[in-house]
């Protein structure tokens, strides 16, 4: 027994050191300390010897347990230490390699964002900031304090995506002036960029998204001829000096008086062509002195403040400048039509 005991001993330890997985060392330890395993099997046959031959056997069979144990843990602790440096080799990354060049080369930027930046720049000149609001709105903003109430038949000039009865996705960027109005001090010159939705069937000039920049001026005193006045100069900025604009009499609950704004033609030059229906004009935008019912709706005294706004279209200047002949173009991100815009 003493002799299996030693045999034991010897060939588990010469297993140890052969063993490189550590599933494998687990499986050594049950077979030869666990409770089925070959040390105790022995131990369970000692009833067989002599008292002193037993006290011997159990201390020894103790020494050799303990020695393999600690073995065990030894071989365990050196298996992970290897693996630990296997896995830095295998992820270190040589720096001095050269880079993989990308096959589609560095981004351009979206057509919407070079128009919004040319008007913007050309307001902040004038003095303007940049204001924005959310675009999921509350009807009230949207339209009641732009003098739309509930059921007002002008409702029905926008197609609106409603969330529920209060809140819906704003139509236009108009409601950031009632939000603008108030909670900033007065006076104010704000141009307010935004995504607006609308129900609308996708077709070349429609989109369910598009985006638009609302203009938005509150002082003392502010007159039509500063609001054609600056509408003419963002107009020109982006399309160059020779274009001209008109104010053509229109409606909106949120002015009065309203317009709409034309451009002269940028196809034809004004002479009259087919993208312009022979009228040598193109709509780009709604505009109008502020309707003194939305300043009173937003907290101001109407006889102090006066207001003009502008909401433009900044896919359809986009479409316009670039010669774009389908809005969705934009939205879509295909890299081919955006490459062309750097
Ligand atoms: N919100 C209007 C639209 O989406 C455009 C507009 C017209 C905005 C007149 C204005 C404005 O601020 O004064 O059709």
């Amino acid at each position: 027994m003493f002799e299996e005991l030693k045999q034991i001993r010897e060939t588990a330890l010469a297993e140890l050191e052969s063993i490189t997985e550590a599933d494998a060392l687990n499986e050594l330890s049950t077979s030869v300390l666990g409770r089925g395993g070959k040390l105790t099997a022995i131990l369970r046959t000692m009833g067989k010897l002599s008292a002193e031959e037993r006290a011997e056997l159990g201390k020894r069979a103790n020494l050799v347990k303990q020695e393999l144990t600690e073995r065990l843990e030894a071989r365990k602790a050196q298996l992970a230490e290897l693996a630990e440096q296997k896995r830095i080799e295998r992820e270190a990354i040589d720096v001095t390699l050269p880079g993989v060049r990308r096959a589609v080369g560095a981004g351009a930027l979206n057509p919407l964002t070079l128009i919004y930046r040319e008007i913007r720049d050309a307001l902040v000149g004038l003095g303007f900031t940049t204001f924005e609001g959310p675009e999921v709105e509350y009807d009230e903003y949207n339209f009641t304090l732009l003098n739309l109430p509930p059921n007002h038949p002008a409702r029905d000039m926008q197609d609106t995506f409603y969330v529920n009865d209060k809140v819906l996705l704003r139509t236009h960027t108009s409601p950031c002036e009632a939000r603008a109005l108030k909670t900033l001090d007065l006076p104010f010159r704000l141009v307010i960029p935004g995504r607006c939705f609308r129900v609308d069937e996708p077709d070349a000039s429609h989109s369910p998204v598009f985006m638009q920049m609302e203009g938005l001026v509150v002082d003392k005193n502010v007159s039509l001829a500063d609001l054609k006045g600056t509408i003419d100069s963002f107009v020109k900025a982006v399309f160059g000096e020779n274009v001209e604009s008109r104010l053509r009499p229109s409606y909106f609950p949120f002015t009065e008086p309203s317009a709409e704004v034309d451009i002269s033609c940028t196809i034809c030059g004004g002479k009259g062509c087919s993208s312009c229906k022979g009228t040598g004009w193109m709509e780009i935008m709604g505009c109008g002195i502020t309707n003194p019912h939305e300043i009173e709706n937003c907290g101001h005294s109407s006889d102090e403040w006066r207001a003009f706004a502008w909401g433009v279209g900044v896919d359809r200047v986009a479409c316009l400048k670039y010669g774009i002949s389908d809005i969705r173009l934009i939205y879509e991100g295909d890299g081919r039509f955006l490459s062309q815009f750097k």
